[in-house]
């Protein structure tokens, strides 16, 4: 019987993790800038129950699992290693590699040690060796990955942690963003080199926030003006940076500011993550003049989060990202409620986009669900429920939403 999806047998079909929102770390800067994590700093205590997280994806029948590793463990002092901790990241490669299950290894994923974060802010030009110095000795005893994932959306930690403050190191200053954005460039070419010394058939990118945006007003010029430029920023001026080596930074009615970057096809795939779409406006009173609001415009609702459902939006992206003529991967998508029917209805919409996209000859070579179970998330602290295994936060047992269901027959039905 010939079948009817057009999803390919080698299609990455995965959840996606990081190591901070599951098994906290005391070494971490984000340990001791959030309080509410003095009440549950282990998070889920998945560093100790992994084992258990990990039986979780053979349930679900993923063959693929986006993950990360946390840096504050790995190096918890600047000339500390501590090995342990990376034979317990290698444990889990080999779990999943002896499961069938491709790893996708992260490398940062927002959290710092400490140390560094104090000492080598990303602004100072000493980051790069302490953060190259991390990568060799990664890519030196790693064994097993062939995908790779070098920064989690290095755009949301700049706009974070160097112009809105409040991801450390919670500074607000756009010339230092900007010396910071290109130390972190950096580093992403550094690492695309040495893993690939050691792998010349490594695949690896950023993970990159994409997002819909749309002017708030679409009768209103100026709405739409600072909209467009939103957009280049958000989901454009980091594509063409790959592609040029040059990035460019337009700002509302000045000059744009250009900086030399050394990334110029320094990808092997695109990494998207993909959430919802954001109204722009034209407001005198804000930074930069912009106003950002989610709507619900499609009718989809609002997510937990606040976030507009607009599985439409995918499609968008993605097609902006066709222009690096490299593979697609969708990192990361995902809604947190505590609705499982809202959550399938979520995952079909993004699916079936992905699936037309397909069909109209994109080139997306994977899916990754966020997340695997509930976690820690950043700003929303443990509320926003991600998961597609429930956790209870006081017996930190874990249980199956109808999602984790839902999501299997997806991938048996299209595989
Ligand atoms: C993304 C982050 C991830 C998680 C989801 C909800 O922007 O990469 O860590 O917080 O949002």
């Amino acid at each position: 019987m010939a079948k009817e999806h057009i999803f390919t047998g080698n299609f990455l079909w995965g959840v996606a993790t990081s190591a901070f929102q599951l098994e906290g770390s005391p070494y971490a800067d984000w340990a001791s800038w959030d309080f509410h994590l003095s009440e549950n700093p282990d998070v889920t205590n998945h560093y100790i129950r992994y084992k258990e997280d990990l039986a979780l994806l053979k349930e679900l029948g993923v063959n693929a699992y986006r993950f990360s590793l946390e840096w504050s463990r790995i190096q918890p002092r600047e000339n500390v290693w501590d090995d342990r901790a990376i034979s317990h990241y290698q444990e889990i490669i080999d779990i999943l590699v002896s499961n069938n299950i491709e790893p996708m290894v992260t490398l940062h994923h927002f959290t710092h040690p400490l140390w560094f974060i104090k000492n080598f802010p990303w602004h100072e030009d000493s980051s790069i060796d302490i953060f190259s110095r991390y990568v060799e000795k990664i890519v030196s005893k790693i064994q097993g990955v062939r995908y790779w994932i070098t920064f989690n959306e290095p755009y949301v930690l700049l706009l974070g942690g160097y112009l809105e403050g409040c991801m450390p190191p919670g500074i607000r200053d756009a010339s230092l963003a900007v010396k910071a954005l290109r130390n972190i460039l950096t580093c992403h070419s550094k690492a695309y080199e040495m893993i690939h010394t050691k792998n010349p058939q490594a695949m690896v990118s950023v993970a990159h926030n994409m997002a819909a945006l749309a002017p708030w007003k679409r009768w209103n010029p100026l709405d739409r003006v600072v909209s467009k430029i939103a957009k280049y920023f958000y989901n454009h001026s980091l594509l063409d940076a790959f592609l040029t080596g040059r990035l460019a930074i337009k700002f509302p009615f000045k000059k744009t500011l250009e900086i030399a970057v050394p990334i110029k096809g320094k990808l092997d795939f695109f990494g998207v993550n993909y959430y919802t779409r954001i109204h722009v406006r034209f407001n005198p009173f804000k930074k930069m003049s912009v106003e950002l609001r989610h709507r619900d415009i499609d009718g989809y609702g609002l997510t937990d989060m606040g976030w507009e459902i607009h599985p439409y939006g995918l499609e968008k992206v993605l097609r902006y990202a066709l222009k690096l003529n490299v593979p697609l991967i969708i990192t990361e998508n995902g809604i947190a409620t505590r609705d499982a029917q809202k959550k399938i209805k979520f995952m079909k919409r993004h699916i079936d986009a992905i699936e037309k996209c397909l069909k109209n000859g994109i080139d997306v070579k994977g899916y990754f669900y966020w997340s695997l179970i509930d976690n820690y998330e950043w700003l929303q602290g443990l509320d926003a429920r991600f998961g597609l295994y429930k956790v209870d936060f006081t017996t930190l047992q874990r249980n199956p939403t109808n999602a984790a269901a839902y999501y299997s027959y997806l991938i048996r039905s299209r595989s």
